[in-house]
């Protein structure tokens, strides 16, 4: 051991996990009990987040819980997500109980494409070099396929491009898109080894300097589509559908409420997305980019009343996520999730996850449109208190009764209700 003292540590990586514990026990002046809990190991092994991730110490547990009732194309489904929110589950799988009466939901997908850019600049001619760009199409799909042989064979790789004009100040960048079917995989290694590998021919092609070469998180070409029609009586009756369609108006015309509504919608797409080992980030870019195409930032659902007056649900989304390398395939739990789901491709996860953001936004904006959220939130999130202020499982249900009804759901009254608890019982 090398005591710890500041965070500047050459040869941190170096050392096994449990010595790297040690160092950071010694850092941070963790007593033995602290050191314990960040040894212990769940389902995903240290010897395995070892090899995950670099400097890794521990690994933190999230909840892993079922969204039940969702039907989608006519298929049943029992969804993991993995979520440290109350209420998310409940409510989307709520919702998906109200969808089902009017047959679920129904999903399609635009394929699965991943784009890659690559920056080129000092282009002398860019109009004349994106010409020859096109020109030389056939040749760049060639060479990036050389790259995943394996990857052509099962009918994937590098489909098209597009060149794009950028201005900039430093004057126009010369951007060429390609477009890779990734199949099975989010691609995203795929598609950056391609990009890299095609550099060198496009600076010859364009007589420029190629500076990015990176999949873009902008994936409006892997879009999955849902809709759904939830049955009006079965969500509250008319007062609750207008309820919901202002609530979703709102969302649609003013950034500040759609950034919160989409940010309900990814309380059910990430959850899914994480607990199949899928990458949150590159979803939740992708989410908030494509709510922006347009200039200006909006709701990624929409929702109106059809001829019978229930309320019809539409979700459009980019939807990176694959089934095959990254931690999906190495994550214990992962692998168990998506055997869960009985998906047989990353397309059909795809669609499930747009089907759990739509049933997620529906069970948002009803409880908005109604009692609020706290309701829902606080028996949830009272348990949680009982708990912590020491409350033995048989008195959990108890304290919960008497918080929610007083009205007052806080650690202080927790402790003074278990000695309450305590008295009677003595
Ligand atoms: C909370 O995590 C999510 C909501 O704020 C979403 C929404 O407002 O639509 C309830």
């Amino acid at each position: 051991m090398r005591l710890m003292k500041t965070s500047s540590y050459s040869g941190f990586y170096k050392l096994s996990p449990k010595q790297r514990l040690m160092e950071v026990a010694e850092f941070a002046n963790l007593e033995k009990n602290e050191i314990d809990t960040l040894k212990k190991e769940g389902a995903l092994g240290i010897d395995v987040a070892d090899r995950m991730i670099e400097n890794a110490i521990s690994s933190l547990s999230i909840p892993l819980g079922v969204g039940l009732h969702f039907l989608i194309n006519g298929k049943d489904y029992v969804i993991p997500m993995a979520t440290e929110e109350p209420s998310v589950i409940a409510a989307s799988s709520n919702m998906a109980r109200v969808c089902r009466k009017k047959g679920g939901f129904f999903a399609c997908n635009t394929g699965p494409i991943m784009i890659a850019q690559i920056q080129v600049i000092n282009v002398p001619d860019v109009y004349a070099a994106r010409i020859r760009l096109f020109e030389s199409r056939e040749t760049l799909i060639k060479i990036a396929n050389k790259q995943d042989p394996l990857l052509v064979s099962l009918g994937g790789g590098m489909k098209d491009l597009d060149v794009n004009l950028v201005p900039s100040s430093q004057g126009t960048m010369l951007v060429l898109h390609i477009m890779v079917n990734t199949k099975d995989a989010m691609g995203a290694n795929t598609v950056n080894t391609m990009a890299e590998a095609l550099a060198p021919h496009v600076e010859k092609i364009t007589g420029g300097k190629v500076y990015l070469r990176i999949l873009s998180n902008l994936a409006d070409k892997r879009l999955v589509r849902v809709r759904t029609v939830a049955d009006k009586e079965a969500l509250g009756g008319e007062d609750v559908v207008d309820g919901i369609i202002s609530a979703y108006e709102f969302a649609a015309a003013d950034p500040y409420r759609a950034a919160t509504h989409n940010k309900g919608v990814m309380n059910g797409i990430s959850s899914v997305v994480l607990a199949t080992g899928n990458d949150t980030r590159a979803v939740e870019a992708g989410a908030h980019a494509y709510a922006a195409r347009n200039g200006r930032y909006t709701s990624l659902t929409h929702w109106e009343k059809n001829a019978d007056g229930d309320l019809a649900g539409t979700i459009e989304i980019p939807m990176p996520v694959g089934l095959v390398g990254g931690a999906t395939k190495v994550h214990p739990i992962a692998k168990l999730a998506v055997k869960i789901l009985k998906v047989k491709s990353a397309l059909e996860l795809g669609e499930v996850i747009g089907a759990v953001g739509l049933a997620q936004n529906l069970g948002a904006m009803r409880a908005l449109a109604t009692e609020g959220i706290q309701r829902g939130h606080m028996s949830l999130h009272s348990r949680n208190i009982a708990v912590m202020a020491g409350a033995s499982p048989d008195m959990v249900d108890k304290i919960v009764e008497i918080m929610i009804a007083e009205g007052k759901v806080r650690m202080d009254r927790a402790k003074e209700i278990i000695e309450e608890l305590k008295n009677k019982k003595s």
